[in-house]
């Protein structure tokens, strides 16, 4: 595990946008997985620049985002498809058809997931998946838990989870109590990973992810198993960590 320590959201958010960046010059039809949420905003801000500016192409990227609300259909401004189109692919020359997240509106969320699985496993599975990180160590809608849920799956989000998110919406009444999300097994499947977190209302998750047991009550600490992993993030997310911690190569950047 590498882990960079930046400066400030916007170098996270530079660290971040030149990983994927290089990601795509390297193998033009990658295919990535999405995070959305406040976390990776900038980091999207960046690489529509670097498209515009240095023609990053992404007409051959495949996308697979990590989630989606349950009874959310994709026009509906809360969405994450709607969040998806707003922030990042209509400022890019990605082909619709490569883009995926999970149906919310699927009658059958069994069903749902195995075809999303299907279709990931189909494009050749995901080359890097971008991750944020929820304030009680999610990742995608995977709450904590007693067992690390594989596949992509129904989630009833947690009661932090729904207040954390509740700032998207009117009021916390509104903040849909469902979602469907990439499993744990579908995200350690991913060649490279990398989670993004900023703010010190995420240095105990932090905290947990790189330093605690691996245990699904603190679901990010899985991340410790996978063999490809950066985690990047800004001063105030790394409040909580030693100077050095086992088995992690740390670089710091201001
Ligand atoms: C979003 C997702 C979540 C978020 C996490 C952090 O697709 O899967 O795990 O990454 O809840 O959200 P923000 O970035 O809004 O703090």
């Amino acid at each position: 595990m590498r882990l960079v320590i930046t400066g400030s959201y916007e170098q996270m958010s530079i660290e971040a946008a030149n990983i994927v960046a290089g990601q795509i010059y390297l193998k033009p039809n990658s295919v990535l997985g999405l995070a959305t949420g406040s976390t990776p905003v900038s980091m999207y801000q960046r690489l529509i620049a670097v498209h515009k500016s240095l023609g990053l192409d992404f007409s051959q990227v495949t996308t697979f985002n990590l989630d989606e609300y349950i009874g959310m259909s994709p026009d509906n401004p809360q969405s994450y498809h709607y969040f998806m189109q707003e922030n990042f692919f209509r400022h890019i020359n990605i082909s619709p058809e490569n883009v995926f997240l999970p149906n919310g509106l699927a009658e059958d969320m069994v069903a749902e997931g195995e075809r999303y699985e299907k279709l990931i496993e189909a494009r050749g599975g995901i080359d890097l998946q971008v991750l944020g990180i929820g304030q009680n160590a999610h990742i995608g809608f995977n709450e904590p838990d007693v067992k690390f849920a594989a596949t992509t799956h129904q989630v009833e989000l947690d009661s932090e989870t729904i207040q954390a998110n509740s700032r998207f919406f009117a009021s916390e009444d509104e903040v849909p109590r469902y979602a469907i999300s990439m499993g744990i097994k579908t995200i350690m499947m991913a060649e490279h990973v990398i989670l993004l977190a900023n703010g010190r209302n995420k240095a105990e998750a932090v905290y947990k992810a790189l330093c605690g047991d691996v245990t699904p009550e603190a679901p990010a600490s899985i991340l410790q198993l996978h063999r490809d992993v950066a985690v990047i993030i800004d001063k105030e997310a790394a409040a909580m960590l030693p100077d050095t911690i086992r088995g992690v190569n740390v670089t710091r950047k201001s």
